[in-house]
């Protein structure tokens, strides 16, 4: 069973300099919520509570005056600091203390996730007990991401980046792994870029014959808000699902309130921190 996640909200940002000079990527709006919400609303669909969040140095402070320990959404969140970006598997060894002897799931603090049969594959993948399992989905442009190839239903090969055409499944930023994660992690060497490389990482499951897949299919969707044309794309997402429906997607109290991890109590106390907005308007409503 899965019980604890980690979101890696750290980072430079430079693609999208000079928006994160003062602020950190993760906490930029997507619509009419920081970006944090939407892949932190994932773990709390995926029934994850634990959570540790792992940030920059400058920018804990505003990481905790937006989320403080979790409490207000039901759920427990820690902090972090990354001194440098050295690459998404460091993740694991900040980590260590945390993960402990259980299995963990790690989600990019810039993936946004958004449709229905997601609930369904996240919940299944919790029961995972060994292992690695990774979610892929077809792309334009491979060569912005970690891609898979895939070969009589089987990994076949996993590349980060590949400058020629390999296949077009990119590696989606929300992966589950058992306890050995740590482990291997401390194993890996930075790439030429200079960062431990979360596909190196995948390549030692995959050689140990440990690493899953699953497709996420037409019917959701996933992209990660790196560039400044994803950033606004999925902003203008969000806002028309949430125009056209009347429902906010990551929504933390909604969800929270669904799985009877607050009270109406708690969600009173968040409509006064949050102050008069729109989002106090849909609380008041739900
Ligand atoms: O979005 C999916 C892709 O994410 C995968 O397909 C790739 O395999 C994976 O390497 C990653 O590629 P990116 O180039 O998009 O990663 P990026 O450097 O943008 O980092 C992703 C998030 O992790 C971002 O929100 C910042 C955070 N981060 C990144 C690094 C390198 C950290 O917190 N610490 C780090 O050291």
């Amino acid at each position: 069973m899965v019980k604890k996640g980690i979101i890696l909200a750290g980072g430079s940002g430079t693609r999208l300099s000079p928006l994160t000079k003062a602020v950190n990527k993760q906490l930029l709006p997507i619509y009419d919520k920081p970006l944090i919400f939407y892949p932190l609303s994932i773990l709390m669909l995926a029934n994850i509570r634990d959570i540790l969040i792992i940030v920059n140095p400058d920018q804990l402070k505003n990481f905790k005056n937006l989320l403080g320990d979790g409490r207000r959404y039901g759920i427990k969140i820690k902090y972090k600091v990354q001194n440098k970006p050295k690459g998404l598997p460091e993740a694991f060894i900040l980590g260590k203390n945390f993960i402990k002897k259980e299995n963990v799931a790690l989600i990019l603090g810039d993936n946004f996730f958004y449709g229905q049969s997601l609930t369904s594959k996240l919940e299944k993948s919790l029961t995972h007990k060994s292992g690695a399992r990774i979610f892929l989905k077809k792309v334009n442009k491979p060569e912005n991401y970690g891609i898979a190839k895939i070969k009589k239903n089987q990994i076949e090969k996993i590349v980060e980046k590949p400058r020629k055409f390999i296949s077009d499944y990119a590696i989606t930023g929300l992966y589950f792994f058992d306890n050995n994660v740590y482990k291997y992690a401390k194993t890996l060497k930075s790439s030429k870029r200079g960062e431990l490389e979360i596909t190196d990482l995948l390549n030692i499951y995959k050689k140990n014959k440990k690493l899953r897949f699953e497709h996420i299919g037409r019917g959701a969707v996933w992209s990660d808000a790196g560039k400044i044309d994803d950033m606004t794309n999925v902003s203008s997402f969000v806002q028309s699902v949430e125009k056209v429906q009347g429902i906010k997607i990551a929504c933390l109290e909604e969800i929270s309130l669904f799985k009877k991890w607050i009270s109406n109590k708690i969600i009173s106390k968040n409509i006064k921190f949050y102050g008069n907005c729109e989002y106090s308007n849909y609380l008041k409503r739900i």
